[in-house]
């Protein structure tokens, strides 16, 4: 298995280590661009990639998912999510970023938009991925094709269930989306999964050391040939000792 698993001693190890990881990959590139997850678990990453915007490239860039139904400008919209916590503090042109059309009047036409505007920009160097307490990655929820495309999903009751903190009432939680494909997904050349908390600890056992199945949508992590998982918090709880890299930033490192 090619996936390298890196165990952070703090939220902040953890933000420090993917950016470096993210900043190495995209130096790589003519025209990067970089897919964007949103959730809480990416969060202490972009707060490193804010730091150093100064090191980052011009990107482009790719939203996972969108929520389906939420008027334009909802807060809780991916769109507006991407907008705060991505486009504004790493000083990104907005122009340059790409969320599913979560509004749109068609949205399989939109899904199918997507997928091409992602193959016009030459595709995707570098995933940021989240995963669900059940094994979802971006809305791919148990059950989703290893080879599916970015499409129409109805979310399950506990992914709701996991997001309506995030809205007034479990009601108010859209019961579908727009999501990038697992297939769409291990396309990205690179993709760097982030999870921190116990409560992700079994769905990343799960998805690093069970089988690959559509049971585990985050089992496709195995297929593909340049994954960096990062965990902290007790995220790495399921997995031996021995089968990942400790790693400590230390103030002196310079960042
Ligand atoms: C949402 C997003 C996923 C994300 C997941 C986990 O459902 N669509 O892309 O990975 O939540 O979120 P968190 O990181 O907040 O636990």
């Amino acid at each position: 298995m090619s996936v390298q698993v890196l165990v952070a001693s703090s939220v902040q190890d953890l933000g420090m280590a993917a950016a470096d990881a993210v900043l190495d990959r995209l130096a790589a590139r003519a025209n990067p661009v970089l897919g964007i997850a949103t959730g809480s678990s990416p969060l202490p990453l972009y707060e490193q990639l804010a730091r150093r915007s100064r090191e980052l490239p011009r990107l482009r860039g790719f939203a996972l998912d969108e929520y389906l139904g939420l008027p334009p400008g909802h807060p809780q919209s991916y769109r507006e999510v991407v907008r705060r916590e991505v486009v504004e503090p790493l000083g990104l042109d907005p122009d340059d970023v790409q969320v599913p059309n979560g509004a749109a009047a068609d949205p399989e036409r939109a899904a199918a938009d997507y997928e091409e505007l992602i193959r016009a920009a030459g595709g995707i160097d570098v995933q940021i991925l989240g995963i669900g307490g059940n094994g979802h990655l971006a809305f791919n929820e148990p059950g989703s094709a290893l080879d599916s495309r970015t499409r129409v999903v109805e979310l399950t009751a506990s992914t709701r269930e996991a997001n309506a903190r995030f809205f007034p009432s479990l009601g108010d939680v859209p019961a579908q989306a727009l999501t990038q494909g697992l297939g769409t997904i291990r396309e990205a050349r690179s993709l760097i999964l982030l999870a921190s908390g116990s409560g992700k600890a079994d769905a990343v056992a799960a998805a690093l050391t069970g089988p690959v199945t559509p049971r585990v949508p985050a089992s496709v992590l195995q297929l593909h040939p340049d994954v960096t998982v990062l965990l902290a918090g007790g995220s790495e709880a399921g997995l031996e000792p021995g089968s990942y890299t400790l790693v400590r930033e230390t103030s002196a490192s310079g960042h």
